[in-house]
């Protein structure tokens, strides 16, 4: 499977989707039946971390029925685009992957999967004919049927129905990351954020069941995982659905309590539904992880209001003050938007505020774009695209201020870091905090990938550390 950077939550995922397991992940994997007729699958993910995970459990799908991944789309039958379409670029991008294929799909059969599928439908069909298969996240229950309609022959298959109050579960997830393990707790959004075209290509929010939840973290901790993080567009929403009724901390603590499970992290979480008692159980366990990703969008009351936000700066800030008073140092990371339609310069003004007391550790920020059937398409006020350049630029280097000053207090900091990589051209290893930090360093040892080692902090950048293993 291949994977594009350059999109959505991209930078929180640790591992590349291409980074091959290191050990056979779960069980089922190896009852996958051996591919009848030699048939293979090529799967390309852009977008959020629950894009990756939707691709891992497609791929587990695939491999169920026989198919083979290989790592070449000229080599595959069967050619997937796992779609975003957050913004216009990522959007863009997938048009690109097509048009690649307009004279050369001879005989291969290309199916474009996710957001774009969704936002899109037969649309696709009608600009790039060579596609076969169109289908959105909230119909991969019917991946299987729709797979076996393409196998017998069928052409512009689709599976676009959003009413579903179904979650995605499959039997075979093919994960990617040897580590760390998603599992989605819920699906789809019930926000209406005037930029956001989530609710539309995801669907009504769904909670999955927390016994299933329990029984997957449990089968993965069997299988040696030891990292497990919990996704959703807004994953503090999660309501169970059955009689237990767990509310989102109970769920996150009985995650916490499956024995050989050390870490556990969530994301995304939404300012309105984040409550005090996720701090207090954050403090309490230390499985849970120390970090909070906490989009805040803007730093502005008013556009906040314009944007559907549901907070105002303040309400955003009574929240933050609950993290910081924690007694353990919980780390925070946020989304902004720069350039929403009406946004003066004092609104910009307030945002860069914000940023010097929220004092985070990572911002991803996005210049305003806007989307296909989005309330804030067609509000009044566009800013133009060079004032957004221009005000991301200040942003970045605003932030990239904030982050050397904080980086630089961690020097001589020791941290406990869950090897997940290795640099060979410079013979680093890399490995995350508990608190999301990602830590290059060195060590005499050879082999350390999976294990949790001590490292001290020797350098600090802005957007990395540098450090030595405590031996
Ligand atoms: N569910 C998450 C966000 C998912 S999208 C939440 O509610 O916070 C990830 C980020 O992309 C958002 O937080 C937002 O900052 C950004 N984003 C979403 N729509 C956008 C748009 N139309 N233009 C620019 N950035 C956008
Ligand atoms: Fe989009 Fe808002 Fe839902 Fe997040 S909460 S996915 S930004 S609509
Ligand atoms: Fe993109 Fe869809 Fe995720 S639009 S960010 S892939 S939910």
């Amino acid at each position: 499977m291949s994977r594009a950077f350059d999109v959505g939550l991209e930078s929180l995922s640790a591992l590349g989707a291409n980074s091959p397991p290191a050990h056979s992940p779960e069980p089922s994997q190896s009852t996958a039946p051996s591919a009848p007729g030699g048939k293979s699958f090529y799967l390309e993910t852009f977008g959020c971390q629950m894009n990756d995970h939707d691709s891992e459990k497609v791929s587990g799908v695939l491999l169920g029925r026989g198919y083979r991944a290989v790592e070449s789309p000229a080599e595959a039958d069967l050619v997937l685009y796992n779609t975003c379409s957050i913004r216009e670029k990522a959007a863009q991008k997938v048009f690109a992957r097509l048009g690649d294929w307009k004279t050369t799909s001879n005989g291969k059969i290309i199916g474009v999967l996710g957001c774009v599928a969704q936002q899109e439908g037969e649309e696709i069909f009608e600009r790039a004919p060579w596609v076969s298969l169109v289908c959105g996240s909230a119909s991969y229950r019917r991946l299987p049927e729709l797979i076996a309609e393409i196998e017998s022959g069928g052409r512009r298959v689709t599976g676009l129905s959003l009413d579903t109050d179904e979650t995605f579960e499959t039997e075979i997830t093919r994960r990617d990351n040897p580590f760390r393990a998603y599992i989605t707790i819920i699906e789809g959004c019930d926000y209406s954020c005037a930029y956001c075209v989530v609710p539309h290509t995801r669907g009504p929010e769904r909670s999955r069941a927390s016994d299933s939840v329990l029984s997957e973290a449990r089968r993965l901790a069997d299988a040696g995982y030891t990292e497990i993080q919990l996704l959703g567009q807004t994953v503090n929403s999660y309501r169970d659905p059955t009689a237990r009724k767990m509310n989102f901390v109970e769920l996150l603590l009985a995650v916490a309590a499956v024995p050989g499970i050390r870490r556990v992290r969530f994301t995304t979480s939404h300012p309105n539904d984040f409550t005090r008692e996720i701090v207090t159980a954050i403090d309490a366990t230390p499985v849970l992880c120390n970090h909070i990703h906490l989009p805040v969008q803007s730093g502005s009351t008013p556009v906040l209001r314009a944007m559907g936000r549901t907070y105002t700066r303040e309400q955003y800030l009574e929240k933050i003050e609950w993290i910081r008073s924690a007694r353990r140092p919980i780390n925070l990371t946020t989304d902004v938007i720069v350039g929403f339609p009406g946004e003066t310069e004092a609104d910009f003004r307030a945002t860069l505020s914000l940023l010097d007391i929220l004092r985070c550790d990572g911002v991803f920020s996005f210049k305003y774009s806007p989307r296909p059937n989005t309330p804030a398409q067609t509000m009044p006020d566009a800013i133009p695209e060079e004032e957004k350049s221009r005000r991301l630029a200040i942003l970045l280097e605003h932030q990239r201020q904030i982050q050397v000053a904080r980086n630089s207090t961690l020097l001589g900091a020791e941290y406990e870091v869950l090897v997940d990589g290795h640099h060979s051209d410079r013979d680093q290893w890399t490995g995350r905090t508990t608190s999301n930090r990602t830590v290059n360093f060195v060590s005499p040892r050879q082999s350390l990938l999976g294990e949790y080692v001590q490292v001290r902090i020797t350098r600090a950048g802005a957007n990395s550390l540098v450090g030595q293993q405590v031996l």
